[in-house]
């Protein structure tokens, strides 16, 4: 949720802090700040409600020298957004610094603790507590290491902090405890860093290593070593990373999310690469950790998620059932982390999480591990903590996605997804050579075809216009096509802040048609396939009740045209890929109304990229 960031080094703090928090701020923009420390010694903090452009503003208006520092960018969780709740915090004293990402869960008990000892506290973040913590322990005679663990030790929850102090500028200490986002540590030539985000790091140097929960990280200008928590040392290997610093980059596209949208051409094609052989016409999955005889002996996929990660795990199942025969269920991970699910070493759970990071899927890989079953993550973030405790991941190879909204991600999820189901397919003899063969051709197909569809942009334009002036919508599919409706209608709500329903079609005439008016247009996922003359009997029950209807439909279908309002055209294609295709429009749909309502669509308002916490 929160970017943190820290350097010590031979270059000057701020700048190096400030680019840093401008590739996090995606994990969370209410407000941002940073502390410079120097050899005076002397602590500089400057924070602010708001985005790191004003608090860009507030540091270049201020003489801030040191080549130590801290930063963070707030997603808020304890305290409303005011300069007060915003990190740095500080000790009593003022020389402890402290950023921290997480929720202290005891917090209330904690700081009743530390206000009886005489602490002073500044504002409501259940943050301010472990500074204090520290303070109260470093007076006792600990040293800052030393005092950080103890601390640690007392706090409940997930929590990655960064801590310093003014006494000793060119130390900085990171612990990671539980699964409240990572820290990244770069081994660089001029300085060290440490980031929630490797993003943050590679600007300065791609040697990096991941703290595992339960461990610290010390860094100093020439060195970074590596703890757990009674002080031991921890050998931990580095490793190179081949990511590109330019995704933090918009280039000539007016938000991230357009800029992402349009990479999705490239990136399905990349989710392909090594795993489908198109000469052969063939699929195979050499990065899937089981063997062909462990695969035949699964009786059950459960694919976990949540948001648009949970909406790819539905497709994912919808694909899983049908093409490998065995039973396969999306589960939403915040469900399933508190139910008794029946696991054995012959059930897959397939955790899917773009960022690899997220609280609730990785406390529903926890249960599937306790379970017994086999799992996989389908990540982008190679190193994340899901990558980490599952069996093995397949990595969908989107490219870092830093629009809050996630488009390209999903999209190559559903790939690999796809790709996973014709693995397990071929291998348990369900699927033909034949039929596979089709499948290929239609992958091969597939980064063109989304290709065409964002070269008729203007048409979601010119549509988006419309639904602007609207406060309620309702997306309507069936079967793969349902979860494309849920992605279709979280998408609106999340960018264009409408009032968006994603409904089985089938289930609307059990509740939902009442809602059906003038004022409320309903958007149809109806493309060729078997249920697509279903759908077309629903488009005529909203028309019938004055609804508008825009249907989303295969190019050369003449009946839709002829009860919808607007149709929007996908290229010809199996079912499986026309749910893939139906997201290009879903997204610009949403990206464009929101536009159109002035809204900024990387930066929903209330959400956080990464949600480290429960
Ligand atoms: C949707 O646009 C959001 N980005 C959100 O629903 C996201 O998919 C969810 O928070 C899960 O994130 P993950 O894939 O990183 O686990």
């Amino acid at each position: 949720m929160c970017g943190i960031i820290a350097y010590t080094g031979r270059d000057e703090a701020a700048p190096i802090l400030l680019k840093g928090l401008k590739s996090l701020e995606y994990r969370g923009y209410d407000s941002a700040g940073i502390a410079v420390l120097n050899a005076e010694p002397h602590v500089s903090i400057t924070k602010t409600p708001g985005r790191v452009e004003e608090l860009e503003r507030k540091v270049a208006s201020e003489n801030i020298t040191g080549t130590s520092g801290i930063g963070h960018t707030r997603w808020a969780t304890h305290g409303i957004v005011n300069e007060a709740n915003a990190h740095p915090h500080t000790s009593c004293g003022s020389e402890l610094v402290l950023v921290h990402n997480g929720i202290v869960e005891n917090y209330l008990e904690l700081r009743a603790e530390l206000l009886d000892a005489g602490h002073k506290f500044t504002s409501e973040t259940d943050s301010e507590i472990i500074v204090h913590l520290i303070e109260s322990h470093m007076k006792d005679g600990a040293s800052l290491e030393d005092a950080t663990r103890r601390a640690a030790k007392r706090i409940r929850g997930a929590a990655a902090i960064v801590v310093a102090t003014a006494g000793d500028p060119g130390r900085i200490v990171g612990l990671r405890l539980g699964n409240a986002g990572g820290i990244v540590v770069g081994i660089g030539k001029t300085g060290m860093v440490m980031a929630s985000d490797l993003l943050a790091v590679l600007p300065h140097t791609r040697t990096v290593a991941y703290l595992d929960s339960g461990e610290m990280a010390i860094i100093t200008p020439d060195t970074a070593s590596f703890h757990d928590l009674d002080g031991g040392v921890i050998e931990k290997a580095t490793i190179e990373s081949d990511r590109s610093a330019e995704a933090a980059e918009r280039g000539s596209f007016r938000h991230f999310m357009l800029k992402e949208i349009h990479e999705q051409a490239e990136s399905t094609a990349s989710a392909m690469r090594g795993r489908v052989d198109f000469e052969n016409e063939t699929v195979s999955l050499p990065d899937f950790p089981f063997s062909e005889e462990e695969i035949r002996r699964l009786d059950q996929v459960i694919i976990v998620g949540m948001g648009t990660s949970f909406h790819s795990a539905m497709m994912g199942a919808y694909m899983i059932e049908e093409l490998v025969g065995i039973p396969a269920r999306a589960e939403n991970a915040s469900e399933f982390r508190y139910r008794s699910p029946v696991l054995d070493e012959n059930t897959l759970v397939v955790a899917v999480t773009q960022s690899g990071e997220t609280a609730d899927t990785l406390a529903a890989m926890e249960a599937a591990r306790d379970g017994g079953a086999k799992q996989i993550a389908v990540c982008e973030t190679e190193g994340s903590q899901a990558t980490r405790m599952a069996d093995g991941s397949l990595l969908i190879r989107a490219g870092q996605e830093i629009g809050v909204a996630s488009t390209k991600t999903m999209t190559n999820t559903i790939v690999v997804l796809h790709l996973l189901a014709l693995h397990l397919g071929r291998i348990r003899g369900s699927l033909g050579d034949e039929t596979v063969a089709d499948a290929v051709r239609e992958l091969a197909a597939l980064p063109g075809k989304v290709g065409d569809l964002l070269a008729a942009e203007s048409t979601y334009e010119a549509i988006a216009r419309r639904l602007a002036t609207k406060r309620h919508l309702l997306y309507l599919g069936r079967g793969v096509m349902f979860p494309a409706a849920l992605e279709g209608a979280l998408k609106m709500k999340e960018i264009a802040y409408i009032h968006a329903e994603g409904y089985a079609a089938g289930e609307m005439k059990h509740g939902a048609i009442a809602l059906i008016s003038d004022l409320m247009p309903t958007i149809a996922l109806a493309p060729a396939g078997p249920l697509r003359e279903k759908m077309v009997s629903n488009v005529n029950e909203v028309k019938a009740r004055g609804g508008e209807v825009i249907a989303v439909a295969t190019e050369g279908d003449t009946m839709l045209p002829a009860v919808a309002d607007e149709v929007i055209y996908l290229p010809p294609a199996s079912v499986q890929m026309s749910a893939i295709l139906s997201l290009v429009p879903m997204q610009l749909l949403a990206y464009y109304t929101a536009l159109q309502l002035e809204l900024d669509p990387d930066k929903p308002r209330n959400l956080a990229k990464t949600v480290t916490v429960e």
